[in-house]
């Protein structure tokens, strides 16, 4: 059963391939996406490591001259998604949207080099002078207080469209007179499962004025209608950064290692800050307002991932998992805005499994990191290679034959991954 489990997980990652970049499904998302290609490299190192760098090298292809790697690279446009080139108005070739995703880069490039070192050297030092530009971006761009706090300016530059964690500042918003537009994405999947239309109209409102500036980074953080310092993101960076030190030594830059890892310690210093005794956890707050978000979702818990983890984040975990019928829902099911089926607020999500996952193994917590692991196993071996998945009774949700679930099943959940990690 394994066996043919793993061959469907290569068979859905080639199929996906576009030749040198992999989009994250058919249709609902047919182009490059930041993070979703950097999952996919671990899933191809398990079976092609040379396509796994070339997917981040394609990636880094677009990046902007200031260091930014947009979220989305469009090789070309495409009906089936909206917003697309004209709406994000980034006259770059290749063409983009404006705003980042979190920063796993760096850390994949760093699994990919030890999988080979000799394979891997040449490739991870044409990378690094690229990776350390983003990551300095990140710094001056998104750490608008210099804080060591990663703010977003968009729910899509964190990746979780729509989580909890925005809800507060999104409704504080005024939305622009838009242009009428028409949605793709309730055109291939149910229109419940998705972000609702009053969020849309709230990321339309967040790219109009982008467009507007040029996507300029200072009238990003002075004006942007959102700005909102993301727990997840924050502790990506940090590990991101802590994972591009050890690069910087490997390819024998000691006075970058040390930049990463001052960066790395500031923000660990930083993130107290978002710390709420009232809900054991992290939590996102609004910069405008200094507004906690006031609710628990799962980017607390990439804190395991950054090494930050503590015996209370992980009591509040457990009580989450234990609330569920499978591996760790994106939002808390205690909390009124929890909707198992509906996108970010609820279902269980491949990629924040394994990186809470991964954080979890390394921190002590063998059996917690376990559990997540082994029920992404179950539900991907018994519904399929889903965008997301209910974590009360397991059905699938979002799109279908999805990358990064087949990257994860075959580099993380699998019987066949488990000898390595
Ligand atoms: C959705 C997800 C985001 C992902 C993208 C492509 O927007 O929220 O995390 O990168 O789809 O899969």
């Amino acid at each position: 059963m394994s066996d043919a489990t793993d061959a469907r997980a290569r068979e859905i990652m080639c199929a996906n391939d576009r030749g040198g970049y992999t989009v994250p499904t058919a249709r609902l998302y047919p182009h490059q996406w930041n993070w979703d290609s950097a999952f996919a490299a671990l899933g191809f190192a398990t079976f092609d490591l040379d396509r796994a760098w070339t997917e981040l090298e394609t990636l880094f292809e677009a990046q902007w001259p200031g260091g930014m790697v947009p979220h989305i690279v469009f090789r070309r446009d495409d009906d089936d998604y909206f917003p697309g080139i004209a709406e994000w108005g980034v006259e770059r070739d290749p063409p983009t949207s404006g705003i980042s995703q979190p920063p796993v880069a760096a850390s994949v490039a760093l699994d990919l080099y030890r999988q080979d070192p000799g394979a891997g050297e040449a490739r991870l030092r044409a990378l690094f002078p690229r990776l350390l530009a983003w990551h300095r971006w990140y710094r001056s761009a998104r750490d608008p207080d210099g804080t060591g706090l990663v703010a977003v300016v968009h729910p899509w530059e964190s990746g979780r469209d729509n989580s909890p964690d925005w809800d507060r500042a999104m409704s504080r918003m005024r939305v622009a007179d838009l242009p009428a537009y028409t949605r793709r994405d309730t055109g291939h999947v149910a229109a419940e499962l998705r972000p609702t239309q009053g969020d849309y109209d709230r990321f339309m409102t967040i790219v109009a004025h982008g467009r507007a500036c040029g996507w300029d980074d200072e009238v990003m953080r002075t004006s942007c209608p959102l700005l909102v310092i993301d727990p997840a993101t924050t502790f990506i960076a940090l590990r991101a950064d802590r994972d591009l030190a050890a690069i910087a030594r490997i390819v024998g830059d000691e006075a970058v290692a040390r930049e990463r890892e001052a960066a790395a310690a500031h923000a660990a210093g930083g993130v107290r800050a978002l710390w709420s005794d009232a809900s054991g956890a992290y939590l996102a707050r609004d910069v405008r307002t200094g507004a906690s978000a006031g609710t628990v979702c799962i980017g607390a818990f990439t804190a395991f991932y950054a090494g930050l983890g503590s015996p209370a984040l992980a009591g509040t975990l457990t009580r989450m998992l234990d609330r569920v019928s499978y591996a760790l829902p994106s939002a808390d099911p205690a909390s009124e805005s929890f909707d198992p089926r509906r996108y970010w607020r609820g279902p269980v999500w491949p990629q924040m499994n394994y990186l809470v996952g991964r954080g979890l193994a390394e921190s002590g917590h063998a059996d917690l990191a376990a559990r997540l692991r082994d029920d992404l196993a179950t539900l991907i071996a018994d519904t399929g290679f889903h965008e997301c998945f209910s974590p009360l009774d397991g059905t699938g949700t979002g799109g279908g034959d999805f990358t990064w679930t087949a990257a994860l099943w075959l580099h993380w959940a699998a019987p066949s991954a488990r000898s390595g990690r």
